[in-house]
């Protein structure tokens, strides 16, 4: 009943949606995971949009309290990576048929405008034919302008938690949830395509908490929406608190879907870590991108945003191959091209 409901509107009443989440929380049903599966098809067929992560720096100056990559974590080995190396990391991904490069980092104060906006555009030049992604938290409305202007096509900005008294039980006081949501809304206006999600099972996230996550994520109507499972990081004050489900992760997946049709959705990291078939779960639930690693192996193990990530060891080709046969075998097909937003063109592309 509701997931007909959701999957002819899409959309729900709060008490519809908690009730949806509470009923497939334990296990989704084969009803909620078709209905996301037929509408993901609608609009996207049966591809998988392929990403390449460039994880070029993990100084952050910030010290969220579930992050493994916070600056109170002084056991985390520090790196940065030069523009020439960060371009080298393209070239490679480049010659392995990735169109989508997305730069990642904690936020490091050392990217100064100038230095930022120099490595887009010589991405831009160099590879015009892709889409230039950055994942680099919050900045003023000028630094995004300017991000936009050197070329920069996407956004990833998760929203981590639309509830107020959630957000203070994550973040030190100096971050805030109004600060956050008002960056997701500077982007898209600038004409960036946004990407906004949480964690799934962070620590005292609520039933209720998850409703307002969907109900801000169908407001602000973001191009993307990543969400994995909270893992502990050892060197966080939540190391030892509980770690999100797979069910859970899925089940979300699949209301999200529905929720937003359109809305590029990976299946995580993160998913892939708490479970060896997690990634494929979340293709069947209606995820539609994998956002592989080109970062250096040398440095994946110190991009430690929590326990036991998976992929640390392997070089970019061994995940690109890895992957394309799980997405085979999962009955999906892998898809190298741009993957814009359905129905969108970035002013950037060629
Ligand atoms: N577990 C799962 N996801 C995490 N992130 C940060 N720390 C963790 C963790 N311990 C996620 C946040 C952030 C994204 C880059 O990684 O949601 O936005
Ligand atoms: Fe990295 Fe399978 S995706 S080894």
């Amino acid at each position: 009943m509701l997931v007909e409901k959701l999957y002819e509107n899409n959309e729900l009443k709060p008490y519809e949606l908690k009730e949806l989440i509470e009923e497939n929380s334990a296990e989704p049903s084969p009803k909620l995971l078709n209905a996301a599966l037929s509408v993901r098809k609608k609009y996207y067929g049966n591809g998988i949009y392929f990403r390449g992560l460039i994880e070029f720096s993990n100084y952050c100056k910030n010290d969220c309290y579930y992050c493994g990559i916070r600056r109170g974590n002084v056991h985390a080995h520090r790196y940065r990576l030069t523009k020439e190396k960060i371009l080298k990391c393209c070239r490679n991904g480049y010659r392995l048929g990735f169109r989508t490069f997305v730069l990642q980092s904690g936020e490091d104060m050392y990217y100064t405008d100038e230095i930022m906006t120099d490595i887009i555009s010589s991405i831009r030049r160099e590879f015009p034919d892709c889409a230039i992604t950055l994942s680099v938290g919050e900045k003023s409305y000028e630094t995004y302008e300017r991000y936009f202007q050197a070329g920069a096509d996407r956004y990833l900005l998760r929203h981590e938690t639309a509830n107020e008294e959630h957000y203070r039980k994550l973040h030190p006081k100096e971050l805030s949830l109004k600060n956050r949501k008002q960056c997701l809304y500077n982007l898209k206006e600038i004409g960036f395509q946004i990407g906004a999600g949480f964690m799934v099972g962070s620590p005292y996230q609520t039933t209720d908490n998850l409703v307002e996550d969907l109900l801000f994520l169908k407001e602000l109507n973001p191009h993307m929406v990543g969400i994995g499972p909270f893992v502990p990081s050892k060197d966080t004050i939540f190391a030892h608190e509980k770690k999100g489900t797979l069910n859970m992760t899925v089940a979300l997946i699949a209301i999200i879907r529905l929720l937003l049709p359109k809305a590029l959705i990976p299946s995580t990291t993160a998913l892939g870590t708490i479970h060896p078939l997690g990634r494929e779960k979340g293709f069947k639930a209606g995820a539609n991108v994998v956002m592989p690693n080109l970062s250096p192996v040398g440095v994946r193990r110190d991009y430690s945003l929590y326990d036991n990530k998976i992929c640390t060891g392997e070089e970019a080709a061994e995940c690109r191959y890895c992957l394309d046969n799980r997405i085979k075998v999962a009955g999906f097909v892998p898809d190298f091209s741009r993957g814009d937003y359905y129905g969108m063109k970035s002013v950037h592309a060629l």
